[in-house]
């Protein structure tokens, strides 16, 4: 059996995880029970993905619990604001914050504070696995043909629960027949479609060619892509997507040659609390994220870097918002969703 991996679960008190920086090379599996570590693990891409940190941001704040039978409200906001420091773009992290925060605020005095946590938490992963089967079923309707498929970053099993959005999609279009092949961007700097989406989709047997992130151009000009799926890490209620750095030039280049451009997500990455794209904060790395490559230096520690880690797609460059719930098209307006 090749699809034997996971990216994370909940067993025996423990979070279990695949450490996704060793990916395709080494599949090294890490088990705590500490909320330190795994906001260490969401702030390296250990776990990585909007959904799916969100799934371990609400795991992480149970287990701060584990050992501590507490309801100080300022053990609560001390553990709440490391998890929510760690990442700021995927609102999903905070969206699962939030419903943590809303349980510990309901707890009952004889209430034991960790396995009513635990119990949301669990509520969250289950919730999120029924999205993505929702996802991947609805986004059928886009495909009339048998096609060419492309995607930016990775939004598989590494991503979100069960099979993922856009690769979910892609896997469900993969076993109807509506699939001839992949192509991934490589993604730079973190490689997320090399080093995760090729990862997957070889274990899942889908054949896929990849290439770098600046050829995607080249192959729409020569009519080989029949659409593009990507994820979304935070989607305000105009439809604004911030994703993966790229996916706006990967946009852009789509409206010129003519090729529909979907975005797939789950409801919890739509913030209901931003209008447009212009109030998503966008997390910026280190600069040595460019100049290295798996640690090897490609280029001078000192020279001068921008690194934004994701864009955001204006609502009117995307063909379609595919979460759970329906297939939106522009105008977008996501406030009674
Ligand atoms: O920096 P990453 O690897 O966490 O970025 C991930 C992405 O941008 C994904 O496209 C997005 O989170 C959707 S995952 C289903």
């Amino acid at each position: 059996m090749k699809n034997n991996y996971f990216a994370l679960k909940f067993e025996n008190n423990y979070l279990h995880f695949l450490n996704q920086t060793k990916l395709p090379f080494e599949e090294e599996y890490i088990s705590t029970d500490s909320y330190e570590r795994i906001a260490e693990a969401i702030e390296k891409l250990e776990i990585r993905g909007a959904p799916l940190i969100g799934i371990a941001a609400g795991f992480a704040i149970a287990l701060a619990f584990k050992n501590f039978n507490s309801k100080s409200e300022e053990y609560f906001n001390q553990v709440y604001d490391r998890i929510t420091s760690t990442r700021p773009t995927a609102v999903n992290l905070f969206y699962a914050a939030d419903l943590m925060r809303d349980k510990f605020e309901k707890l009952l005095e004889s209430d034991n504070v960790y396995l009513r946590l635990l119990q949301t938490a669990i509520e969250i992963h289950n919730s999120e696995n029924h999205n993505s089967s929702r996802i991947s079923r609805l986004g059928l309707n886009i495909f009339h043909k048998k096609s060419n498929v492309l995607t930016h970053c990775n939004t598989g099993s590494l991503a979100a629960a069960s099979f993922g959005t856009a690769l979910g999609i892609i896997k469900n279009a993969f076993d109807h027949d509506l699939i001839n092949k992949v192509y991934i961007d490589e993604t730079r700097p973190l490689l997320q479609g090399l080093r995760l989406t090729a990862f997957e989709l070889d274990k899942l047997d889908i054949p896929f060619t990849i290439l770098t992130d600046s050829m995607s151009s080249s192959l729409m000009q020569k009519n080989n892509i029949d659409l593009v799926i990507v994820g979304a890490d935070r989607i305000a209620l105009n439809g604004d997507t911030a994703n993966k750095i790229g996916t706006l030039s990967l946009a852009i280049i789509c409206n010129y040659f003519n090729v529909p451009f979907y975005v797939a997500a789950p409801s919890s990455t739509i913030d209901k609390k931003i209008i447009s794209g212009q109030e998503i904060k966008i997390e910026h790395r280190s600069g040595e994220e460019i100049f290295s490559v798996r640690d090897r230096l490609i280029g001078l520690k000192n020279w001068d870097y921008f690194s934004p880690a994701f864009d955001i797609t204006p609502a009117h460059l995307i063909s379609g918002i595919i979460t759970e719930k329906n297939i939106y098209r522009f105008p977008y307006n996501f406030i009674n969703e």
